[in-house]
């Protein structure tokens, strides 16, 4: 059965106190709303339909960020869940099959979770909903399950003090035939506390129409929603854990693991080793066997097998580093491929470059890429050896098994082969030094008499 994706993401999320719509603050580098669009994108939806209100043309934009082929609606008074999904109508008229709605606030329902869910429907229950055992139930809408069905969605503000007691929790996700959800919604009305279309009725009206209904459980962790900067913390907490537990899982090693950060989109290989306070920002892959060092902070790289990282180095965007090459401490990697087994050790800027491989950058060597205006790049032919303090303004290109000598101003095409030195002559003065330091010996102590 094909599967759309409703995701309602057109509260203002006022507890984040912020000018940003709640469903773009960020976990593990991403938008919540994108979170919620990779769940969507877990069951291989056929369209995803995000209901945009507050900052409607942010989420827009960030939604066709994620994925240009996502459709956004609007809602523009937000007067319940039920409503929000209403304006999704139009956009899923011919769709014909199951519609999941997500929120957007809420970043980690799983694939495996959603697949229960659809399976569900398959065994003939018109409507499915996830539910999850509360900790705490409070404000949530409560399930009241009777002879192991789903019978209707109490909210709480109209729950009785009975109905209170239960402590299997509406989480909002709910699937249904997108005809009958549709309908369903047609025949929600608002007289209740809060004077909102409630999606959760369209339970009670299946069961009017002698619908059997379900409910699936998760656990809490999947439901966690975002509402404030704390819950934001949290959630990013909570994804971070799982991250890291992945990642050994996959045969990483991490040697201190609560202080590695991952991104949603971190893939690392097996025997990939990082060392404490690493920062992986979004885009990183990472290949097995490499190793990256104390305090480095990486993001939209790729680090080939065996390659050595820092300690203290930054992989900035583009940066594609060969098998067994080595950045050290203090290198700034950008735009730039550093070929098999090359080496950039020490307090470097490689910026829009190539690196040949086996080349040899010496320390504080830094390609001067940026006139002001426009971006040049730098070649290094393989086997090549940068003498320390090597400025190289590009465009240039150092050939093959090249050398330069330290300290050169790069500022011209080397030959392959050729050594290339490009800073003042040294002069030596025969006893200058000495009689030098006398002078101004001298002068200090007329100075202290006066
Ligand atoms: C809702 C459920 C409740 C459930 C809880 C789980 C209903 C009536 N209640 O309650 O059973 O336990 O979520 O968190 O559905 N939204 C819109 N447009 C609107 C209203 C809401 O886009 O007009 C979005 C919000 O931005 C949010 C989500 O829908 O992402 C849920 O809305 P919210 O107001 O938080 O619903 P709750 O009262 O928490
Ligand atoms: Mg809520």
């Amino acid at each position: 059965m094909p599967v759309a994706v409703v995701i309602l993401a057109a509260g203002q999320g006022s507890r984040m106190k912020s000018d940003m719509p709640k469903v773009l603050h960020k976990v593990a580098g991403a938008p919540l709303l994108a979170h919620a669009m990779m769940s969507g994108q877990s069951v291989d939806a056929e369209r995803i339909v995000v209901v945009a209100g507050v900052g409607a043309q942010q989420v827009e934009a960030s939604a066709k960020d994620f994925n240009p082929d996502a459709r956004v609606v609007l809602q523009s008074e937000q007067r319940g869940t039920a409503h929000a999904v209403q304006q999704a109508g139009a956009a899923l008229a011919d769709f014909d099959g199951d519609v999941i709605v997500l929120y957007g606030d809420t970043p980690f329902v799983t694939a495996e979770t959603l697949q229960e869910m659809l399976v569900a429907r398959t065994t003939g229950n018109a409507v499915v909903v996830l539910g999850f055992e509360a900790a705490n139930p409070g404000l949530y809408g409560r399930l009241f399950i009777r002879g192991g069905s789903l019978e209707a969605i109490i909210e709480a503000k109209d729950a009785s003090p009975e109905q209170l007691q239960i402590s299997l929790c509406n989480s909002g996700v709910i699937c249904a035939d997108r005809a009958l959800l549709f309908d369903l919604i047609q025949e929600v009305g608002n007289d209740n506390a809060s004077g909102e279309y409630y999606l959760t009725d369209t339970v009670a009206l299946a069961r009017a129409r002698g619908l059997p209904c379900a409910a699936i459980s998760c656990d809490e962790a999947q439901t966690q929603g975002v509402n404030s900067r704390r819950d934001l913390a949290a959630a990013e907490a909570s994804f971070q854990t799982r991250a890291r537990a992945g990642a050994m899982e996959n045969g990483a090693t991490l040697i201190a693991p609560q202080t590695v950060f991952f991104s949603f989109d971190t893939l690392i290989g097996c025997d990939v080793v990082i060392e404490p306070n690493v920062v992986l920002g979004p885009g990183v892959t990472i290949e097995s066997g490499a190793t990256i060092r104390a305090f480095s902070h990486l993001e939209g790289c790729h680090v080939s097998q065996h390659a050595i990282i820092g300690p203290y180095a930054r992989l900035r965007p583009g940066a594609e580093i060969g098998d067994y090459a080595r950045v050290g401490n203090f290198v700034e990697v950008k735009a730039a491929l550093v070929g098999e087994g090359a080496k950039i050790n020490h307090l470097s800027y490689v910026g829009d470059a190539e690196i040949g491989e086996n080349a040899n950058i010496g320390a504080g060597t830094i390609t001067c890429n940026y006139d002001g205006v426009f971006k040049h790049k730098t070649v290094i032919g393989a086997r090549a050896f940068i003498g320390s303090n090597t400025a190289l303004v590009a465009p240039v290109r150092i050939g093959d098994d090249a050398m330069t000598g330290s300290g050169s101003v790069i500022t011209r095409d080397v030959p392959d082969a050729a050594m290339a030195i490009a800073r003042a002559n040294q002069a030596n003065k025969p006893n200058l030094a000495l009689r030098l330091m006398s002078k101004l010996r001298a002068a200090k102590a007329a100075k202290v008499k006066e």
